[in-house]
């Protein structure tokens, strides 16, 4: 958050508090501690504001200017405004509710926003919609069936490190991936499918700007006939210029993941000349032994599949440096969205 910003969030929080004090004050003493606290000369809280907002910037002045003078104001009338009430003889005996003064402007009440990831994954939930993709879900507590096994990842691989992994007990794991909701689909319904899956999954990672040990994942499933990996580029192309821009691109680079063959990684850039590319996740067409592990038939059909991280789309649709902002619960960060 920017210096102003900051300023701007700690004066909503000095006026809310500074006036609630003046009102509380029941005696001449009372009255005078908040004063002193609030905008006492040398020490008080108000000082600090406006130290800091001198040394802001010429824009960031100019971004605080007025409602930093406007709770100045209003802090001073409700200074001068209990000292006119305490100045009243019976006012110190008279009841709180017969003081309240009806015509005084109310403190502001913020609106709540929604959480940033939340507006994106009703986006996502949204594009893919017109892409004609249905949601699906599967539980966040997963078998190893559903996570490891039936995605062809075999008991020796090293995604199935304990240590690597939420193990709860021996034979279930909070989901690593949202691949396992691919496997929970498949096993309830014959082709064709066009589902995507949000939500979270879980490793045990190391909490730092890019890494958390918990986040959000969408995951993409199309199977039917004759689906090919130009329908895979298509898709995602489309989706990254609706939900970034029709100046995105997309390209694919080899990789390997165990449920798909073949596999890809997924970038994309805004600029191709600048030649910065950007990790969205993985893809590719469905690996045979998944279609098998759920019943269906692989020289019938084929299909592909496709992983994003849902934090990485929304920091670089907000620029958000710090995938840690999105769990802090800071209001001062939330309300900007
Ligand atoms: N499940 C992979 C991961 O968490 C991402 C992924 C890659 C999903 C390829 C897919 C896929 O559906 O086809 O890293």
């Amino acid at each position: 958050m920017s210096d102003a910003a900051q300023l701007l969030a700690d004066l909503e929080v000095f006026e809310r508090e500074a006036i609630a004090a003046f009102e509380r004050a029941r005696t001449a003493e009372e009255l005078e501690a908040a004063r002193v606290e609030f905008v006492g000369q040398r020490r008080g809280k108000f000082r600090q504001l406006e130290e800091r907002f001198r040394a802001l910037p010429p824009d960031g002045k100019r971004q605080c200017g007025r409602r930093f003078n406007e709770c100045r104001q209003r802090v001073r009338a409700a200074l001068e405004s209990a000292r006119a009430r305490l100045a009243q003889p019976q006012a110190k005996a008279e009841p709180r509710a017969a003081a309240f003064d009806f015509t005084a402007p109310s403190l502001r009440i913020r609106r709540g926003t929604v959480h940033p990831l939340t507006q994106t994954i009703e986006e996502l939930i949204d594009v893919f919609g017109r892409l004609g993709f249905r949601l699906a879900d599967g539980p966040e507590v997963e078998d190893e069936w559903h996570n490891f096994e039936a995605l062809n990842i075999p008991p020796e691989h090293p995604a199935r490190d304990p240590n690597d992994n939420f193990y709860i007990d021996g034979q279930r794991l909070l989901r690593s991936q949202t691949s396992t909701v691919q496997i929970r689909v498949m096993e309830k319904q014959p082709p064709p499918v066009r589902i995507i899956a949000i939500g979270r999954v879980y490793r045990p990672d190391v909490h730092d700007a890019t890494h958390f040990s918990m986040f959000h994942q969408i995951e993409g499933l199309y199977v039917d006939r004759h689906v090919t990996l130009a329908h895979l580029k298509t898709v995602l192309r489309q989706f990254a210029q609706a939900f970034l821009g029709p100046e995105v691109q997309i390209r694919f680079r080899p990789s390997f993941f165990p449920f798909t063959e073949p596999s890809v990684e997924v970038d994309m850039s805004w600029d191709v000349r600048g030649g910065q590319w950007v990790e969205l996740g993985g893809a590719g067409m469905v690996d045979p032994n998944v279609f098998r592990a759920v019943g269906y038939d692989p020289e019938q059909y084929s299909g592909f599949a496709f992983g994003l991280g849902v934090e990485r789309l929304c920091m670089r649709r907000h620029g958000i440096n710090d995938i840690r902002l999105f769990f802090e619960n800071d209001v001062r960060f939330l309300r900007q969205f």
